[in-house]
């Protein structure tokens, strides 16, 4: 019996070494105040989104909540003012797997806002067998291609407020990402090649700020990408029945907070003195170094002209 107890309180031990040595991650210090600034933070009534759009808040922005669910997002609202008795967070309706909603967002918010500091691209999905309502890939339209359009249509405002700032959420995973331009919509099936739909969407989101930072050098606007860390979010909502009787108590045991998986987020909005990094991917709130493949200007340029094609937007 005394031995069981020791050995459960060894067991304890070890995991609370390794949570605040391996988990729990770094936090980001700034205090930047927001007080008198906006920000958009897509997808931000759960997971990543609602932490960060929680501390954007708390830190005294005006903050919206760009949700493709109004009754998911109306709670969230309630509770971030709630918890920060910011009363300036409201919600404003998104589906970035429709290109007419995306336009949509875009010009209510250019008639409703007349400010834009920071834009957040953090909604995300890890999975769908699903097409966008213009017929994309679900995981590459919501992920990549949804998020470029809004990016474009919101720049001329970030410019007018400037400086500001772009946050693109991508991941780690786009290390396994490749991109074929000749087939940019392949029959991936099965789980692992369900996992290059994602890890393609995330190499995506890192050449895309990588582009976009070129673009907008000299305009006071920088952008940034992010690996948040393994999170214990509801992106995982998609995994079928056996595989979440697997991970699940991996997920809940070793996967970080919502609160601590946004600091890398947090860390890119408002960090003074990172702009020289613009166009950088970040992680544990440090630049880093990303693989050759993700670092391609050549196919971050192609990238970007197949994405305006696709979002039907003229040349920049
Ligand atoms: N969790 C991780 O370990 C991890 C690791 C690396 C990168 N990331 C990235 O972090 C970002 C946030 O993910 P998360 O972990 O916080 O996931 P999450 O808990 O599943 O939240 C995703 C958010 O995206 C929204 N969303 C999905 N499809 C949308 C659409 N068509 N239009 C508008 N919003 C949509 C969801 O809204 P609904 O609730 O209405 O579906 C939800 O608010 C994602 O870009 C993800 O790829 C996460
Ligand atoms: C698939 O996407 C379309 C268009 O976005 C949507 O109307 C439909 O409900 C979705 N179907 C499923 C099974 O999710
Ligand atoms: C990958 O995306 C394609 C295109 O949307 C889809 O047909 C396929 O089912 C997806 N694969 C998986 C495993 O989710
Ligand atoms: C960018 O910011 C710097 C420093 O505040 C300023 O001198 C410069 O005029 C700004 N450039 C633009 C294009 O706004």
């Amino acid at each position: 019996m005394v031995a069981w107890l020791a050995a459960g309180a060894i067991m304890v031990a070890v995991y609370v070494l390794i949570y605040y040595n391996f988990i729990k991650g770094v936090q980001c210090k700034s205090d930047t105040s927001l007080r008198g600034k906006t920000v958009i933070v897509t997808g931000a009534n759960t997971g990543l989104g609602k932490e960060t759009a929680l501390d954007m808040a708390r830190r005294g922005a005006r903050v919206i909540l760009a949700c493709r669910c109004k009754q998911r997002a109306e709670s969230a609202v309630f509770d971030i003012r709630k918890k920060s008795g910011n009363n300036k967070v409201i919600f404003m309706q998104l589906d970035l797997a429709s290109l007419k909603s995306v336009r949509a967002f875009a010009e209510n918010f250019l008639k409703s806002e007349p400010q834009l500091h920071i834009l957040i691209n953090n909604a995300g999905i890890g999975g769908s067998n699903n097409k966008t309502a213009d017929g994309f890939n679900m995981v590459w339209g919501v992920n990549h291609l949804g998020h470029f359009l809004l990016t474009q249509l919101l720049l001329d405002r970030l410019k007018q407020c400037a400086p500001s700032r772009i946050v693109v959420l991508a991941s780690k995973a786009y290390r396994i990402g490749k991109i074929d331009f000749n087939d940019l919509d392949p029959p991936h099936n099965g789980i692992i090649q369900g996992f290059q739909n994602y890890s393609f969407s995330k190499l995506c989101n890192i050449l895309f700020a990588r582009e976009l930072a070129n673009c907008l050098e000299g305009t006071n606007i920088t952008c940034y990408s992010v690996h948040p860390g393994c999170v214990n979010t509801e992106v995982f909502r998609d995994l079928k029945f056996w595989q979440k009787v697997l991970f699940v108590p991996i997920i809940a045991l070793f996967f970080q907070t919502p609160a601590d998986g946004a600091q890398t987020s947090i860390y890119c909005a408002v960090q003074e003195d990172i702009e020289k990094f613009s166009g950088r991917y970040f992680a544990d709130c440090k630049v880093q170094e990303v693989l050759p493949h993700a670092r391609d200007d050549a196919v971050a340029r192609k990238l970007w002209e197949i994405s305006e094609r696709m979002a039907n937007l003229g040349s920049h």
